[in-house]
């Protein structure tokens, strides 16, 4: 298998303090997807997905279910492994860290590291509870009392082993500047570099036994354990059988992790560090997503809005979900669920253009001509733009996922979806077949419609994989299919085509619990827009940025951009302003964006959302605060 096919990629181990929820089908289902799209393209992939079920936070989510953690860890794995089989999800692995195969490879790793002095013994200080039996970060710390029992922390120092991870600093900030894809998208990669500028500080990697049994025990001194991210992260080694295996041989160069945002540290930081040291490959690249709100807030279980997938996947098929939540997740942008979405998705994209098309298209073959494919015609007299389409949708397909952009993958996918609708709409084979003239017409449109149809049911195989299935027997095809199947014209005349209807069935919104009356917006009305559910403006992330820096977009006349400062976060947008502008009057004014926008490159250059401004007979005025508010502050 030569270097460019093979594949390697991972999903975070879960905590199994907690049983699967949306924000990790999510992850789960994205890789998933990406999987089966380089299997479909026909790379050696490797699979990984697992449970991590060491530390502090097992150890009382198993005291408090009066169990043991060991107990406990085997029933909330086995619960994420049967979540993941009845999502289809596709895993060539899964591993625990409560496993001999891992625990093995840790402890190798960290004797490694204590013979190369690379790991010595220090002390460590933190604010400690009693109750809780645990140090609590800075950051957990809020109003200076443990949440849980409202008493005051204590400073204790103990003695722990320390790994140098000081002094990897320079190194991995060379390493992140030389390679700009090393973690992806770049607001990310950003955010690292940013964190970066502070002194690194070594690392803590042990905690003594006295305080918490529930480990690896450190190979050179058994009084202590692993500290569960050290032991976490060698997951993704451990499981390809540590270095030397042939399967870590195969895959270990090309891996590619997928994380979303929670876990960034750890993995961009500490982990290449920890590989480093260990003289180790450093992984290709960091891929990450933010995180899924809930009817527009944090998914929490005090709050009781926490998404369970079998809940969605139960009534409205793996397929539907899967679509949905690659569909509407901008990866690397926050996304916000809800059942209304949900259905209107469904119904708008699933039932109604994808659904309708299929079940047309069969109808037609079959009705008109029996449903065996006609000789396809020739398409340079024929003149119809369905094969560039494909060619089109193909193409922005590839070049999307190399950027684990699922959400434009299907919006090309959709594209092609439209196109072919609209090709049924105005060749009309309903009409030709009225014409006994227009016999040769009519089946250059039948064969366009199957072949069509035929590409679809390889290029959605990764996404909608049961749907996809369904399309391809309904049109003759069996065995595997692979990514060059979608090109246009292997369509045999003569395959027998059989109808298909009922794909995606309509869901009766009100019905459903998702209380939105119509999918298709209302037509717009003379001068006035369709109007807006509030939930539909809800979707709309609009934030105070304060701009920053604005410079013009070379060879445009129009386009300035700004760098602005969303508070925790700076980003880069691209607005068409420069006519009305100077970027020096612009530099610290507070102004209002769409946050969450999908991004767009636009000459060049990557735009992250976009200014408000109101615009009357040639005047353009940007919209900016009245009194001041922090950057970041969000806007209703
Ligand atoms: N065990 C660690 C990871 C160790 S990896 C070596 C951990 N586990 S976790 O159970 O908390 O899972 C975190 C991951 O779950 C996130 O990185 C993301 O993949 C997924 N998500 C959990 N909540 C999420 C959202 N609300 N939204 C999107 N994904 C989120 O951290």
């Amino acid at each position: 298998m030569s270097d460019a096919t093979t594949f390697y990629l991972t999903t975070p181990i879960y905590y199994v303090n907690a049983t699967p929820h949306l924000g990790h089908a999510y992850t789960t289902i994205v890789a998933d997807a990406m999987v089966r799209y380089r299997r479909l393209a026909g790379d050696n992939v490797w699979f990984l997905t697992g449970t991590d079920e060491h530390g502090d936070n097992i150890a009382r989510a198993a005291a408090s279910a009066g169990v043991s953690p060991q107990a406990y860890a085997d029933r909330i794995s086995g619960v994420f492994r049967e979540a993941w089989k009845g999502l289809g999800i596709t895993n060539d692995d899964f591993i625990r860290t409560t496993e001999p195969r891992h625990t093995t490879v840790v402890q190798a790793i960290l004797q490694k590291l204590r013979d190369a002095g690379e790991i010595y013994l220090g002390t460590y200080g933190g604010h400690y509870c009693f109750g809780c039996e645990r140090f609590y970060t800075e950051k957990e710390i809020v109003g200076g009392k443990c949440p849980d029992h409202q008493t005051p922390f204590t400073w204790i120092e103990e003695e722990n082993y320390f790994f140098k991870m000081s002094k990897y600093q320079g190194w991995l900030i060379e390493h992140i500047e030389r390679q700009p894809d090393f973690i992806r998208p770049e607001r990310y990669r950003n955010e690292i570099l940013g964190f970066l500028r502070e002194p690194l500080q070594d690392l803590s990697i042990s905690r003594p036994r006295t305080r918490l049994e529930w480990g690896i025990p450190l190979p050179f001194d058994d009084t202590y354990v692993t500290y569960v991210w050290f032991d976490a992260l060698i997951n993704y080694v451990s499981a390809l059988g540590g270095p030397g295996d042939p399967r870590f041989e195969t895959y270990w160069p090309h891996v590619q992790h997928l994380i979303a945002k929670d876990i960034l540290k750890p993995h961009a930081v500490y982990w290449p560090c920890m590989l480093k040291a260990a003289g180790l490959p450093i992984y290709r690249h960091l891929d990450v997503h933010a995180y899924w709100t809930v009817d527009g807030r944090k998914m929490s279980k005090s709050i009781g809005n926490v998404v369970e997938p079998s809940a969605f996947t139960g009534k409205y098929g793996n397929d539907a979900f899967r679509y949905f939540v690659m569909r509407e997740m901008v990866f690397g942008l926050d996304a916000d669920f809800s059942e209304k979405a949900f259905v209107g998705r469904l119904n708008a994209d699933l039932a109604n253009d994808l659904g309708n098309l299929v079940s047309r298209a069969t109808t037609l073959i079959v009705n008109f001509v029996g449903g065996l494919v006609p000789a396809p015609p020739s398409f340079a007299a024929f003149g119809t733009d369905v094969p560039d389409a494909l060619e089109k949708a193909r193409g922005e397909v590839a070049a999307a996922m190399e950027e684990f952009a699922f959400q434009r993958a299907l919006a090309a996918l959709w594209e092609f979806v439209g196109a072919v609708n609209r090709y049924v709409d105005t060749s009309q084979p309903w009409a030709l077949a009225k014409d006994s003239t227009q016999r040769a017409m009519l089946d250059g449109v039948l064969y366009t419609l199957a072949e069509a149809l035929r590409c679809l049911g390889v290029l959605l195989a990764p996404f909608l994989p049961d749907a996809a299935a369904k399309i391809r027997a309904a049109l003759g095809q069996t065995g595997e299919p692979k990514l060059a199947d979608a090109e246009w014209g292997r369509l045999a005349a003569g395959t027998r085509v059989q109808k298909l209807s009922g794909l995606f069935p309509r869901i009766d919104e009100r019905a459903s619990g998702a209380t939105r009356t119509s999918s298709t917006p209302p037509a717009v009305q003379a001068g006035r827009a369709a109007p807006v559910t509030i939930a539909e403006f809800g979707r709309l992330d609009l934030r105070v940025a304060e701009i920053l820096a604005a410079e013009p977009v070379p060879k445009s006349r129009k386009l300035l951009k700004l760098t602005v400062s969303l508070g925790a976060e700076q980003r880069t947008l691209v607005a068409g302003i420069a006519e009305h502008y100077a970027p020096a009057d612009l530099v610290g004014k507070k102004v209002v964006v769409v946050a969450n926008l999908e991004p767009a490159t636009i000459m060049g250059v990557e735009s992250n959302g976009m200014v408000l401004a109101g615009t009357a007979e040639g005047t353009l005025a940007v919209l900016t605060l009245d009194r001041d508010l922090p950057p970041g502050s969000k806007v209703r």
